[in-house]
């Protein structure tokens, strides 16, 4: 089989916000069906503060923390301490579940560090401008073409409406 796509999954308001005090600025229940709907199965890469926020290793999926610090544990996580050994287990684990995407959930720190090796972008748009400490970078928008779009009004569980949109690099 190819290399797996690395793939970046982020829900990024209109201000570019992802993050307030540890957690998102928003609940949006449909996000996060959606979120578990594309991971499920693939290898997730997560930076240390995200698992925190987390709780907890998500099940059916082979969760993979980034830390520099060697004494911290991440339970039912493999740990990973710089980028490239984090996306080698990634791949590794890919190869061996025959899934074709590394999922990499974040946060600003990783998806800033992958940004230059990722191919494909599972991006929610999320309606609104909420106060933020962490934000998504920002994007060339002529290295990216929009493959997909589906728009949504806010659910029972959603604080906003919001749209599921999928990005591809263009291929030079
Ligand atoms: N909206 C979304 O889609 C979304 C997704 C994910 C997270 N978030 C939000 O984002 C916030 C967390 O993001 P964040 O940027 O503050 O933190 P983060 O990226 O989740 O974690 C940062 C930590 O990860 C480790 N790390 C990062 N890059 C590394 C590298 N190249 N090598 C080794 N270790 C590395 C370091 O851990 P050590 O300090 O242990 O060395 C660093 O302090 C939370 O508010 C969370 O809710 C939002």
């Amino acid at each position: 089989m190819s290399a797996p796509t690395v793939a970046l999954v982020v829900a990024m308001a209109k201000n570019r916000a992802i993050g307030r005090g540890g957690n998102l600025p928003w609940h949006l229940g449909s996000d996060m069906r959606y979120f578990r709907q594309i991971t499920m199965g693939k290898p997730i890469v997560m930076g240390r503060l995200t698992f925190l926020s987390l709780g907890r290793a998500l099940p059916g999926r082979t969760n993979i923390v980034l830390t520099r610090n060697a004494a911290f544990e991440a339970q039912g996580a493999i740990m990973a301490y710089n980028l490239e050994e984090a996306l080698d287990v990634a791949r590794k684990t890919a190869g061996k579940d025959g899934v074709d995407e590394i999922m990499v959930i974040g946060g600003e720190d990783v998806f800033r560090a992958v940004l230059p090796q990722a191919s494909r972008i599972y991006l929610t748009e999320v309606h609104a401008t909420p106060e933020a400490d962490t934000w998504f970078p920002e994007l060339d928008r002529r290295e990216w073409r929009e493959v997909s779009r589906e728009d949504h009004e806010p659910g029972p569980k959603d604080d906003y409406a919001f749209s599921f949109v999928v990005l591809e690099r263009v291929q030079s």
